[in-house]
């Protein structure tokens, strides 16, 4: 079978698509037929190698892409609700790994997986499990007892664009920051305002989701508490801020309440384009030049 992977870190050229073994499931875990798996910015720091400058991966060989819908095809022991023939999505939470989710199978746990609801197709899917979990487990990091003023950064984006209504659901009064062209998207997804910039201390949290960091960081009040999507890379000031950060973790129960949201449409599911499996390389291109809206899908 074929996969996308890196044997040296690099810009787009260092992509390569090659043949391996498809990969057999152990216990508790389910190998998938992917159809579809989104390209998302982590799978673009993994190529330049700013994980392997981070010691984080030591592999000679490193798989792509965390995002993936497929059709279960085997099922390893120990294994309950899963059967061969469902459609799922799946989140790979690891970044040291031989084969990713660009690729024609994967093996994955059956923990990292969850059936896609009827009226959810595989691409539509693919681009709901990294982005939507995050923002899941990142609001879990919030108080709203401790004020309800929650400010969310790049509230147009992938994260971001899943924060908000979630957000808003958990009883937030949620300003979205994103550019001025996002405004009806941002009001649409339950903001109560949507705003290109911000007053300092004007918040009760921060959900950090354009990684703006001091500029976000400056506008929460002082007992307030600031969520980063980037843990390697945090923000500090001397002033009494909660700081923390989310790294997400594959949870097939985050996962199908996620994907049964996207079906329903209270999470906007936004699918930039498709994309051949043997394209990565300007999927990659594409996403790095910013603006877009909605992921880049690939299909093997
Ligand atoms: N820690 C974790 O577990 C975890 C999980 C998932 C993602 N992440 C990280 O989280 C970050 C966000 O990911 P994502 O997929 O949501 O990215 P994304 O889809 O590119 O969203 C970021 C959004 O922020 C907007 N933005 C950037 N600067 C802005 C500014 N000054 N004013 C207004 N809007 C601005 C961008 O607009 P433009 O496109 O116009 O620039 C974009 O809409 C990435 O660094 C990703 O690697 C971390």
């Amino acid at each position: 079978m074929k996969a996308v992977v890196i044997t040296e870190p690099g810009d787009v050229e260092a992509l390569q698509l090659i043949e391996v073994e498809p990969p057999e499931p152990r216990t508790g875990e389910v190998r998938l037929r992917v159809l579809a798996a989104a390209v998302n910015p982590v799978d673009l720091d993994t190529r330049a190698g700013f994980f392997h400058r981070a010691g984080w991966i030591t592999g000679d060989r490193v798989g792509l892409g965390w995002d993936v819908a497929g059709i279960v095809d085997r099922v390893g022991p120990d294994v309950a609700g899963l059967r061969p023939g469902q459609l799922v999505a799946g989140l790979l939470d690891r970044l040291d790994v031989p084969i990713g989710t660009y690729a024609e199978q994967l093996v994955l746990p059956a923990a990292s997986v969850a059936p896609v609801p009827d009226g959810l197709g595989a691409v539509a899917a693919a681009t709901v499990p990294l982005n939507a979990t995050t923002a899941i487990q990142a609001l879990r990091l919030l108080d709203r007892s401790a004020g309800d003023r929650l400010l969310i950064t790049g509230a147009a984006g992938a994260v971001g664009g899943y924060a908000v209504p979630l957000a808003s659901a958990q009883g937030w009064r949620v300003t979205g920051l994103a550019r001025a062209e996002d405004r009806e998207f941002v009001l649409g997804a339950g903001a109560s305002d949507a705003v290109t910039e911000v007053e300092d201390g004007a918040f009760d949290a921060v959900l950090d989701a354009a990684v703006l960091n001091d500029a976000a960081l400056a506008a929460v009040r002082d007992g307030g508490t600031y969520v980063s999507l980037t843990p390697a890379a945090l923000p500090a000031t001397d002033r009494p801020v909660k700081i923390t950060a989310v790294r997400v973790s594959a949870n097939a129960t985050d996962l199908a309440e996620a994907l049964r949201l996207a079906a329903a449409g209270t999470l906007s599911v936004r699918v930039a384009g498709t994309l051949p499996l043997a394209e990565a390389g300007t999927a990659h291109r594409w996403l790095a030049k910013g603006g877009a809206r909605g992921r880049w899908v690939l299909l093997p």
